[in-house]
């Protein structure tokens, strides 16, 4: 986040996920935001002022005529730090990509002088259609970040994409894109992401797992999708939700992770492995084992493929560029190297990045700190910070190494 207080225009168009606007103005507040709420006048049909205003405490208009001595059109564009539009309606996301300037919102969005990311909400049939598909390519074109709606139950019974992203997941995407300048610097790159941690059955019902959350991979995807990349996230038995704007492609099994990550190498320029992966795998009953008298079970464990080797002897030339991550429990930090080096070495990835994952550091926890080292000697030493950091110099590593 900016030093000073980062100001925030919300823009809500006119339809039924406005109330969930509610939730992104204070998730945006509580994190030290002061928002200027811009509803369309279709959207004060559905939430009126009195809530923005409570909520915001600015007072707010849809049109460009209220206090025009002010000049509010141009002044509130701006001024703001960052214009997000949530929810972004077919309509709205219309008048944004052809220029027009019929309300204050989209006069707003013609003068911002910084990013501007849009969280569309709509019916499926209306996310589809090529018009809705076309503008969002322009704005997208433009450097705006309109966000992928999210899968689910929309108005009435249907079910498909068009709901609004999750509140919190919104409130991430802007909190990233104010934190550091905007870049799109991984624009062009198609990145694959694995996260979380693979369970492997003994029978089906019981299985053996290991204890990462895939919030590294989460934020490795969220920050690769703010600078610019389409993302792909493989995601294994994840504790925390997929961010907004990536295809996510669900897996269990270190075996089906390994399916999804063979295929998505051929189609992807850049590869990271931030899952942990089961290095051992029971033998699956077929059938749910059974307590016999007082006896225990005794659990076979046969290796596993090691997905990140096999990708990078299945490369052909230097793409895709494959990223490893390391746990390691050492004592001190050039241990952590030493380590580090010997897994760099043994699976031939270009860039690892090293953790220590002793004393409850990593896994679960909000922040990290990590050695990222690459092929040809150089390392970086990334002080403890959050994971949204981590996953930052994981990709100005990552930048360095694709113009090299
Ligand atoms: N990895 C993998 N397939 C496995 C095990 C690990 O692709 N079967 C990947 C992880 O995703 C990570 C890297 O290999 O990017 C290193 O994982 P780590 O658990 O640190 O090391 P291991 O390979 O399991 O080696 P060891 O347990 O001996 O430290």
């Amino acid at each position: 986040m900016t030093a000073r207080t980062a100001r925030v225009v919300l823009g809500v168009a006119g339809g039924i996920a406005a109330y969930k606007a509610a939730e992104v103005l204070r998730g945006l507040k509580g994190a030290g935001c002061d928002v200027v709420v811009v509803p369309t006048s279709a959207a004060l049909r559905f939430v009126g002022s009195a809530t923005w205003e409570a909520l915001s405490g600015h007072p707010v208009s849809a049109d460009v005529w209220t206090d025009a001595q002010d000049v509010p059109h141009v002044r509130l564009g701006q001024q703001a730090d960052l214009v997000l539009v949530a929810p972004a309606t077919a309509d709205l996301l219309a008048r944004a990509a052809q220029g027009m300037a019929d309300d204050l919102l989209t006069n707003v969005l013609l003068t911002a002088h910084g990013p501007v990311v849009m969280a569309p909400a709509m019916h499926t049939e209306m996310w589809q259609h090529p018009a809705t598909q076309r503008n969002v390519a322009l704005l997208r074109e433009r450097g705006v970040l309109v966000l992928d709606p999210a899968v689910g139950r929309l108005t009435g019974a249907d079910v498909g994409p068009g709901r609004l992203p999750e509140p919190d997941q919104i409130v991430a995407a802007v909190l990233d894109l104010l934190r550091r300048p905007p870049s799109d610097d991984l624009a062009g790159l198609r990145i694959v992401v694995s996260a979380g941690g693979t369970r492997e059955s003994w029978d089906p019902v019981r299985y053996v797992g290991n204890r990462s959350s895939g919030r590294q991979g989460v934020e490795l995807a969220r920050t690769a999708v703010s600078r610019g990349a389409t993302v792909t996230l493989v995601a294994a038995a994840m504790d925390v939700a997929p961010p907004a704007g990536v295809r996510v492609v669900d897996v269990e099994s270190a075996a089906q992770l390994h399916d999804a990550m063979t295929e998505a190498a051929q189609a992807h320029d850049v590869v990271v492995m931030a899952a942990a992966v089961a290095d051992f795998r029971p033998r699956a009953a077929d059938v749910k084992v059974k307590k016999e008298g007082d006896a225990g079970v005794d659990l076979h464990l046969e290796q596993t493929v090691d997905v990140l080797a096999d990708l990078v002897r299945r490369r052909e030339g230097d793409r895709p560029v494959i990223v490893g991550f390391a746990a390691e429990t050492a004592s001190g930090r050039d241990h952590l190297v030493e380590l580090g080096r010997a897994k760099l070495a043994r699976k031939g990835c270009d860039l690892l990045v090293v953790n220590d994952v002793g004393d409850d550091a990593v896994f679960g926890q909000p922040t990290n700190e990590v050695v990222i080292l690459d092929a040809e000697g150089g390392q970086a030493d990334i002080p403890r910070g959050s994971k949204a950091q981590v996953a930052d110099a994981v990709w100005d590593a990552v930048v360095r190494l694709v113009k090299a």
